[in-house]
């Protein structure tokens, strides 16, 4: 037993009452509480539900974790009942896409390190919400088949392996914006989009843009015409915000303006052609 103890003892058995500790000092003695978010999250159905809020959780936090983190710590602890949508965990399938604190991105790839003490979740823009944060991807994907979003490959194409060389201007031009994942965050953040529902957006023209530049793809001239129309590369006024937000580091601005050159480049191609052909261009 310490001096402390001894005095404290003698104190008891002397019967002198112990002086009470501090309010301050007593507090000074509890566990630190462990950091600690708060996720204010959009609940309910599509726009316009009558129960459409946004309800506020508190949630434990450590190091390294992510917004997708917080949402399955919620779902598991506090609300079971919460739709999000998720798959690989590690930004690859692009499915738990959503906007943090107003701006869309994967919540798998968002630290919460930086974000502040309370952060907002919302449902991507520019998408019909099917309940809290789920969207529905439908028109997005629409959109891909109108640009048929697949190659169409020449008979040389379908009889053997095409060899295109890494260091070739086709392989080149292609290259930057083959990484795409569907993942719909620069479809969200188009102003065009927003506006104009019929907009095939930027995703589906970036990958309109793939194709045309690629050899093994039949449709060529064709493809080119039926995206390069008004509800097609012509609508887009390069604001850039889908290149600002893809976080494959994609720019479908670039692809969009591309598409836009050969279309320019093959119709004063076409022009000249009907000129030295003797004949008046379109007849
Ligand atoms: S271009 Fe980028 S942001 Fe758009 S769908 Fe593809 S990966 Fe996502
Ligand atoms: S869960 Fe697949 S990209 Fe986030």
């Amino acid at each position: 037993m310490n001096d402390d103890a001894q005095l404290s003892e003698g104190a008891k058995e002397a019967g002198v009452p112990e002086e009470p500790v501090p309010e301050k000092e007593a507090q000074s003695q509890e566990a630190p509480k462990p950091p600690s978010v708060r996720v204010r999250i959009r609940r309910g159905g599509a726009a316009g539900d009558p129960d459409e809020r946004f309800d506020e959780f508190q949630v434990e936090t450590g190091p390294r974790m992510t917004v997708l983190d917080a949402l399955v710590a919620v779902q598991s602890a506090q609300e079971p009942a919460l739709s999000f949508r998720y798959s690989c965990r590690v930004g690859m399938c692009g499915t738990c896409a959503l906007k943090v604190n107003g701006r869309p991105a994967w919540a798998c790839r968002t630290r919460l390190e930086g974000l502040g003490d309370e952060i907002t979740l919302e449902p991507l823009a520019n998408f019909p919400v099917l309940s809290d944060l789920a969207v529905d991807m439908s028109p997005f994907f629409e959109k891909m088949k109108r640009a048929r979003g697949w190659l169409e490959p020449t008979g040389l194409a379908e009889k053997a392996p095409a060899l295109i060389a890494p260091n070739s201007r086709e392989r080149k031009r292609i290259e930057p914006h083959i990484e795409c994942i569907t993942c719909g965050i620069c479809y969200a953040s188009c102003s065009i989009v927003g506006h104009d529902s019929d907009y095939l957006g930027p995703a589906a023209l970036n990958r309109a843009y793939t194709l045309v530049n690629d050899s093994r793809d039949a449709l060529g001239l064709e493809r080119l015409l039926e995206v390069c129309t008004e509800e097609g590369a012509w609508r887009c006024h390069s604001q850039y915000n889908c290149t600002e937000s893809c976080p494959k580091g994609i720019s479908p601005t670039g692809a969009i303006k591309g598409l836009k050159r050969r279309a320019v480049t093959g119709g004063v191609k076409r022009f000249a052609a009907s000129i030295f052909r003797g004949r008046a261009p379109g007849a």
